[in-house]
């Protein structure tokens, strides 16, 4: 269609006197409707359970709503197949629910939209696919956790450098390094259920956020959409629009964080100067010229998806700024969300085969340590047999030249280290009991 053209088919809102041109409506629309495809099953979901819920207040005729119902769960099966195609022909998705009830039980289906707005429709199917996606990041970080912590429990009590500012500083452990992701990971994955209860209230029944003129059973609705209570100011209800996608994408991006930081550790030790670490073949790649490379590309592009899923974050940042009510602004939202979202469990779901398949080199960790890492132990011994500890700091900076063997002792320094959570004491009973 080219620029002027009216539109081809009619948009919910038709009425005499309404028009606007194809390519406005492009523009307003083209995106949204393909974006409206990972959502469609979640608002086929909810329709079912508005209908369900008009019905239990005889709004609509019982044999009506069954046929509604049947019609939508054929929908949904017809979508999943792919026979059913979301796209341009129709505004978004919530349009192309009505149009097919239309289309097939014609006079029943024109009934669909009672006491209901688009504005509560693509909010609760947005919450419905939320919480399944968190479920889903959830799991993905579990199973990540328990990977990191198999490698801990393997090499419990193997020695490495432990550094800070990227310069040695004190003797640490295999143990103690994938340990730390295996409770990041668990940390994550208990944030992912705190976002996901934050969100679970159903705003169906809210309608375009002034709620309407009849006893609509959102209770049951609610009940039956499985949300653990009702949004029960419809205002609030829009309100929250963007706000709850902002706290799922920021969810997100601390998985990403751990993800980041894995594929840092991983992409630094992996080069020759280190040597720690060879990644599995499925996470290499080589070079068009130098035949001897092999480089980690996978885990630089695994590092790489924390920046679109912060970009994501703060594209929806940027949006959230408007009074009360409803704008259509907040569609601008949606694309932010399910990019953060498939980057982000993409990514997730390659962490465990990472962490897996990576060969540690525990004879270069050993090797990269110096006598120099001891100074803190001789430290805090000399402390411990009663000099003060500053005394004990300068006693031991002058001694690092002639440190002896039995204070350079990798193996004694890290069983020493009994803090609780510490090299010899890293309670990986506890972080493995939060995995499950
Ligand atoms: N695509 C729209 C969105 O994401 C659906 C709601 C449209 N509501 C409206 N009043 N125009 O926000």
């Amino acid at each position: 269609m080219s620029k002027g053209d009216s539109i081809a088919a009619s948009p919910l809102w038709a009425k005499p006197g309404a028009a606007i041109a194809a390519d406005a409506m492009a523009f307003m629309s083209r995106d949204d409707v393909l974006l409206d495809r990972e959502l469609f099953p979640f608002d086929i979901l909810a329709t079912r359970a508005h209908v369900k819920g008009l019905a239990s207040i005889r709004l609509i005729e019982e044999a009506d709503a069954s046929r509604i119902n049947t019609a939508l769960v054929e929908l949904d099966r017809l979508f999943a197949s792919g026979a059913f195609v979301l796209d341009e022909r129709y505004e978004d998705g919530h349009s192309a629910i009505e149009s097919f009830l239309v289309d097939k039980l014609g006079e029943a289906g024109k009934r669909v939209h009672l006491g209901r707005s688009r504005n509560d429709q693509v909010a609760v199917a947005l919450r419905l696919y939320m919480k399944a996606v968190l479920d889903h990041a959830r799991t993905s970080c579990v199973a990540i956790g328990r990977a990191a912590l198999a490698v801990a429990r393997t090499h419990e009590m193997d020695a490495m450098p432990g550094y800070t500012h990227l310069q040695r500083a004190v003797p640490s452990t295999v143990g103690l390094w994938m340990g730390s992701f295996a409770e990041g990971f668990a940390d994550v994955a208990e944030l992912c259920a705190l976002t996901r209860s934050w969100l679970d209230a159903s705003p169906l029944g809210t309608a375009a956020g002034y709620g309407v003129n009849l006893p609509l059973a959102r209770q049951s609705v609610s009940d039956e959409l499985q949300f653990s209570r009702l949004q029960v100011n419809p205002m609030a209800a829009q309100a929250s629009r963007g706000r709850l996608e902002h706290q799922v994408v920021a969810t997100l991006w601390q998985a990403m964080q751990e993800v980041r930081r894995l594929a840092w550790d991983f992409s630094l030790f992996s080069a020759e100067e280190f040597a720690f670490v060879t990644l599995g073949p499925g996470f290499v790649t080589g070079s068009s010229i130098m035949p001897n490379k092999k480089n980690p590309d996978m885990v630089e592009l695994l590092r790489a998806s924390a920046a679109v899923v912060g970009g994501a974050m703060t594209e929806i940042q940027q949006a959230m700024s408007l009074p009360s009510g409803y704008h259509r602004d907040l569609q601008i939202t949606k694309p932010s969300l399910l990019r953060a979202v498939n980057v982000s469990l993409e990514a997730l779901s390659h962490i465990p085969s990472l962490i897996e398949t990576a060969t540690l080199h525990t004879d270069r960790m050993r090797a990269a340590m110096d006598s120099a890492m001891f100074a803190t132990d001789f430290a805090v011994k000399l402390a411990g047999e009663g000099v003060p500890f500053r005394d004990a700091y300068v006693r031991a900076a002058q001694a690092i030249e002639e440190m002896d063997d039995d204070v350079c002792d990798a193996d004694a320094s890290v069983r020493a280290r009994v803090s609780p959570g510490a090299c010899g004491n890293l309670m990986l009973d506890v972080i493995a009991a939060r995995l499950g």
